[in-house]
């Protein structure tokens, strides 16, 4: 038997070797792994290939054919095991027990609304329901829109740097939701019924004040407003908060863009009234939670209304002020230290 076709029978042997061992093989890296043995860069058939050089030239021709033939069936077995590997494993995935749908999912967590935007939407809920649409405003404010055509003196205490957050020298975070009557005015001739959240900014910062926090502004401009209609829609706006017995006063105050002017209580919650000893109203059985008023006839010629035809009323409320009433929180910074364990019993 001549050289050529004793290495082609070593050829021949190899690939059945592989081919039973590779019946043996139960994953695909079990079948690279024994592949690798015989046709890798160190296997045997590649060992065999060296030979090559054994062979008298005229026969390399015929031992070349014969190993690259070899090593195509040896590629073919190979990807035969791979496949049937697959479909064994599809098949035992589909014989075996089905998807078990009744194990518990993992729980997301859901969140809650903020007690300040909870009360934020009820003040809104009973103010649309008065027929007051819902109007915003920029937080970053020109001293424009924040002062000036609400009529502040140059000289207010709430104009100075040391007051309010300054960006540029006309430019701050808004001190209050006012602007935006004025930039609801400048836009729409009257009549106008608005309310207006929104977070507001001032250096301040103790147990029951934030340098920031929230406001509703309400607006109601027409022919024939009064100061009667003032107070029969606060009330109104205040019981449907608070509950439909709860008292109602308005207190002399000042603002440069209302006159007259007032402070709204409501009926202490804490203590209804009895005042001894209350320490949220302070024994006088009143709580204050926002500032009114006629609007001044200054603001109507600043934003170009007719002050002889119009009339209307404004009013401010805290909300965080409200919040904290209604939930009982002593210290307002709680509602702004992002402490999930307070936020959760609300
Ligand atoms: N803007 C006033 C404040 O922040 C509140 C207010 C609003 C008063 C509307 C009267 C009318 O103190």
């Amino acid at each position: 038997m001549g050289l050529i076709d004793e290495i082609g029978e070593r050829l021949d042997a190899l690939v059945r070797d592989l081919e039973s061992s590779l019946q043996g093989a139960r994953s695909d890296d079990d079948v690279r792994a024994r592949a690798a043995r015989i046709v890798g860069k160190k296997g045997e058939l590649t060992a065999l290939e060296k030979r090559i050089r054994e062979v008298p030239p005229e026969d390399r021709r015929e031992l070349g054919r014969r190993i690259n033939e070899a090593k195509a069936r040896a590629d073919r077995i190979v990807e035969a095991r791979l496949a049937a590997l697959r479909a064994e494993a599809r098949r035992r995935e589909l014989e075996g027990p089905a998807l078990d749908v009744t194990l518990p999912g993992r729980p997301r967590r859901i969140g809650s609304l903020h007690p300040v935007r909870q009360c934020e939407e009820e003040l809104l809920d009973a103010l649309q329901a008065l027929g007051f649409e819902v109007a915003d405003g920029p937080e970053i404010e020109t001293t424009a829109f924040n002062f000036w055509k609400l009529g502040f003196a140059p000289d207010h205490p709430a104009t100075c740097m040391q007051d309010s957050f300054y960006l540029r020298d006309d430019v701050l975070l808004r001190t209050h939701t006012s602007p935006i009557q004025v930039r609801e005015m400048l836009s729409h001739p009257p009549p106008v019924r608005i309310a207006a959240p929104g977070t507001v900014y001032r250096r301040d910062d103790d147990v029951t004040h934030s340098p920031m926090f929230h406001q509703i502004e309400g607006l109601l401009v027409d022919e024939d407003v009064t100061f009667a209609d003032m107070k029969g829609i606060l009330t109104l706006f205040v019981r449907r908060v608070f509950g439909p017995d709860t008292p109602v006063r308005l207190r002399p105050s000042y603002f440069p863009f209302t006159e007259p002017s007032g402070e709204i209580d409501i009926g202490c919650l804490i203590c209804s009234g009895r005042k001894v000893g209350c320490r949220v109203c302070k024994g006088t059985g009143w709580l204050e939670v926002g500032g009114c008023g006629m609007v001044h006839p200054v603001v109507f010629e600043n934003v170009g209304y007719d002050p002889e035809r119009f009339s209307g009323f404004a009013f401010g409320m805290g909300v965080d002020r409200i919040a904290m009433l209604r939930f009982g929180i002593g210290d307002i910074r709680l509602l702004y230290e992002n402490d999930v364990r307070f936020l959760r019993q609300f």
